[in-house]
């Protein structure tokens, strides 16, 4: 039995205006009728013979706590338990308060660790790679998932293959884990061709994580620790204790552990994968037409080439004539109009906004 870890954390600033600091992309339906956190929740749980999933625990902070738990009840699923963290202090500290979390009960318990805001259409493959990880969990590994990398990508971790996938279904040593590289450094990796990319889902045993936590980044063993377990229980919820949280670096996961752990594996998976890290990724996800062109909510193109128009809004009508590269999303309160290779600056607009005051 595994337990799933769902971190609902990030902010997602790059899908303004959709996605805002009260209510971020994880929680808004992006790409279909369900949310991004309820899919991932869905796809982390029942299972099959050989996989079966506890309750889910959830990571997330105290303003998303009653979407959290509304949105899991609208799909039916009990999670296990909803730490909330009394401030974001980023992927590290929230994967080992978990990981302390469960450990409590279960040492042996073994962790699947997902992010929230991710687009894995096929579950079915998906569970097939996690159990492919499993005899290397078993073996003491941390195990991460290989996306084959299609360009240069420098918001993603590398990981670096000591042999080449085949069919035996096993998971592969790592030789070393790159996160974020620069762009002449990703291009590299990529040429290469003994790189994928992390998908940031991984799989461990609790004690092994904590073990390298131990390892590789002693500060944080301390007040992640003396947060869990001073922890209040709180209408059901679990909140961990502020002033010892405070006390935690702020740090991922990839660099705190991962590129410095020498017992990691990674399953190369095929089976579809998008992190929606900015509307362009939304546009490819939503599926464009022969010209290029998605529409989406109360939106028409008329003549219109690779561009983007959705009006999430009742009250707003969105038409686009002669678009070429352009996106344009509606919202009741804010329009976002930009330039189709202008995705990633999107978060520039949040921080002008936020200027303006
Ligand atoms: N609970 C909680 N608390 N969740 C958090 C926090 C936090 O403080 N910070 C981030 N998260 C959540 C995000 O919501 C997201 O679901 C997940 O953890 C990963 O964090 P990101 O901030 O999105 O990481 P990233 O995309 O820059 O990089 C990671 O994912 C890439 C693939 O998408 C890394 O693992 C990369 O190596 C990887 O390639
Ligand atoms: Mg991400």
């Amino acid at each position: 039995c595994i337990t799933p870890v769902i971190l609902c954390g990030g902010s997602g600033t790059r899908l303004w205006p959709l996605s805002r600091k009260s209510y971020p992309k994880q929680f808004v339906p992006l790409v279909d009728e369900q949310t991004l956190f309820q899919a991932s929740a869905k796809r982390l749980s029942g299972g099959t013979d050989q996989l079966k999933f506890a309750a889910p625990v959830v990571l997330t902070g105290s303003d998303f706590r009653f979407i959290v738990t509304e949105q899991l009840s609208a799909i039916g699923i009990d999670p296990g338990a909803i730490l909330i963290e009394p401030e974001g202090r980023n992927t590290a500290p929230a994967i080992l308060a978990a990981a302390l979390h469960v450990s409590a009960t279960h040492p042996e318990a073994i962790m699947l660790v997902a992010p929230s805001d991710h687009v894995v259409p096929d579950t079915a493959a998906f569970h097939a790679a996690v159990e492919k990880g499993l005899a290397a969990v078993e073996n003491g590994k941390l195990v991460t998932f290989g996306i084959k990398p299609t360009h240069a990508e420098t918001a993603y971790g590398y990981l670096e293959l000591t042999t080449q996938p085949d069919d035996s279904g096993t998971a592969i040593d790592l030789k070393q884990f790159v996160e974020k590289p620069d762009a002449e450094r990703a291009a590299e990796m990529v040429i290469a061709g003994t790189f994928m990319w992390n998908a940031g889902i991984f799989l461990f045993k609790a004690k092994d994580i904590i073990a390298a936590f131990a390892e590789h980044a002693p500060g944080l063993t301390a007040p992640v620790a003396a947060a869990v377990e001073t922890a209040q229980v709180d209408l059901g919820f679990l909140r961990l204790d502020a002033e010892a949280w405070a006390q935690a670096e702020d740090i991922s996961i990839d660099y705190a552990v991962m590129e410095r752990a020498a017992n990691l594996a990674v399953v190369p998976f095929d089976g579809g994968w998008s992190d929606l890290g900015g509307w362009d990724a939304v546009w490819r996800e939503l599926g464009p037409d022969a010209n290029g062109v998605v529409t989406s909510g109360e939106a028409t193109a008329i003549d219109c080439e690779n561009s983007l128009l959705r009006s999430d809004s009742e009250h707003l009508e969105i038409v686009g004539i002669g678009l070429k590269n352009v996106m344009a999303i509606a919202m009741n309160d804010a329009v976002l109009v930009a330039d189709m290779s202008c995705a990633q600056d999107v978060k520039k607009a949040v921080a002008a906004l936020k200027a303006k005051g």
